[in-house]
């Protein structure tokens, strides 16, 4: 699940500033959180329905989650459980094909980012995928419904493929 070549490769499309408040959505075992942990993030948090996801990702980071820098919470994409407009970046990695809303998921994510902040959906896919990311690809048709539903609710969005990674960013 951890898809750690391409953890990074999210990471680096992210672009997290210093000071950046964070969410991920499908933190799952925590791989992207790991990387997210050495950034100059202020604050990076985290929604999965999985309590042992949570238990598994919060355990190497327990000064961090102490101190209330990492804050990895049980919740989901149509219900994060965090105020209006606090986040700078959000980021879902193979995730949104488990929303059961596309819409509600998209709300919410939108309801969460401050103005101008971004909202990153990767998923295995791109231009040339590995087996394992072909076998896990979104359908073109799925894709365009993800376009879509973000270009409905966020100003700005645009699609990248790179060679196992198809991924959709959305300014606020
Ligand atoms: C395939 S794993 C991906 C984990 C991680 N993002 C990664 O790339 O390694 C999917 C994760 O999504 C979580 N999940 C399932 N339904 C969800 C939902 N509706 N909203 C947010 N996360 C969900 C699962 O519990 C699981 O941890």
């Amino acid at each position: 699940m951890l898809w750690t070549n391409r953890q990074e490769e999210v990471l680096g499309l992210l672009d997290v500033r210093a000071g950046a408040e964070v969410l991920e959505v499908g933190y799952g075992p925590g791989g992207l959180i790991r990387l997210l942990e050495p950034t100059r993030a202020r604050r990076i948090c985290g929604v999965d329905p999985s309590p042992q996801m949570r238990d598994v990702a919060s355990r190497p980071h327990s000064e961090e989650v102490l101190a209330g820098r990492i804050d990895l919470r049980l919740g989901t994409a149509a219900d994060t459980g965090f105020p209006d407009e606090v986040f700078d970046r959000v980021v879902s990695v193979n995730n949104v094909a488990l929303w059961p809303d596309l819409g509600a998921g998209v709300a919410e994510l939108h309801r969460v980012t401050r103005p101008g902040g971004r909202l990153l959906i990767a998923c295995h896919g791109g231009t040339r995928p590995t087996f394992l990311s072909r076998s896990n690809a979104l359908s073109e048709d799925k894709l365009d419904r993800i376009e879509r539903a973000l270009r409905g609710v966020f100003s700005e969005v645009s699609r990248e493929d790179s060679t196992s990674l198809t991924s959709f960013t959305a300014v606020r």
